[in-house]
């Protein structure tokens, strides 16, 4: 089995989690992509959805999925993404899309975080996985001396600007023992806007596809 058939069979199994009335949080990436196709399935049923990306926002309107702000809708019941890393305690690494900061507002908006990986996601420690940190574009050399000064060995994401026009630090070398601790570090540096680690908001469910099918872990 390909890792990208595994995506697509989380991706099936967490809209069984969804229920008709709802309007759903969506995450982004290429798992998020499996699951917004497979919502599109129930799209008369749903209330409409509320993205973590302007990509996966353009994905939902192309299934004819109303997009909502997260300002008009209240608490979303579920919001359903992928991730980088994973523990088995369901803390995670995010943000290789870019998305990590929206990711983090619908995740933080939301009743149930279900999160959908591939086995090749899941990990004893967080870390081998560059840790994504958006910075506002002048604190930029700022925040990679603090990070480096904290071990980490952050590299400028070239090119790339977030949807919130921001920049991608992407932090190599760190070996993460407490990442509900780091996750409040970083994110008290100034010009940090956000960072990849959802440990004080971890995943409630973790979807993991292997070859042998999809396991579920529950926190
Ligand atoms: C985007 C993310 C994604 O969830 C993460 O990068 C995993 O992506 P994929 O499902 O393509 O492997 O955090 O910011």
């Amino acid at each position: 089995m390909t890792q990208d058939e595994m995506k697509k069979a989380v991706a099936e199994a967490a809209v069984e989690f969804v229920q008709g009335g709802w309007v759903v949080g969506v995450g982004t990436g290429s798992t998020a992509n499996h699951f917004i196709d497979v919502l599109a399935r129930m799209k008369g049923k749903i209330d409409g959805a509320v993205a973590s990306s302007e990509a996966s926002a353009e994905r939902l309107r192309g299934h004819g999925i109303e997009v909502l702000d997260l300002n008009s809708t209240g608490p979303l019941p579920i919001y359903v993404d992928g991730a980088d890393e994973a523990t088995r305690h369901l803390h995670l690494t995010k943000g290789g899309g870019g998305a990590l900061t929206r990711e983090k507002i619908v995740a933080a908006a939301s009743d149930q975080f279900v999160c959908v990986i591939d086995e090749t996601k899941q990990v004893d420690y967080l870390g081998a996985f560059p840790l994504p940190v958006e910075v506002i574009p002048m604190a930029r050399s700022h925040v990679a001396r603090i990070l480096a000064g904290m071990g980490g060995n952050p590299v400028l994401r070239e090119g790339f600007r977030t949807d919130n026009g921001n920049v991608i630090l992407d932090v190599h070398d760190l070996r993460i023992m407490n990442p509900v601790e780091l996750e409040s570090e970083i994110d008290h540096i100034a010009g940090v806007v956000s960072n990849g680690l959802f440990a004080r908001r971890p995943a409630d469910v973790l979807l993991v596809g292997t070859p042998s099918g999809v396991q579920t872990i529950t926190g």
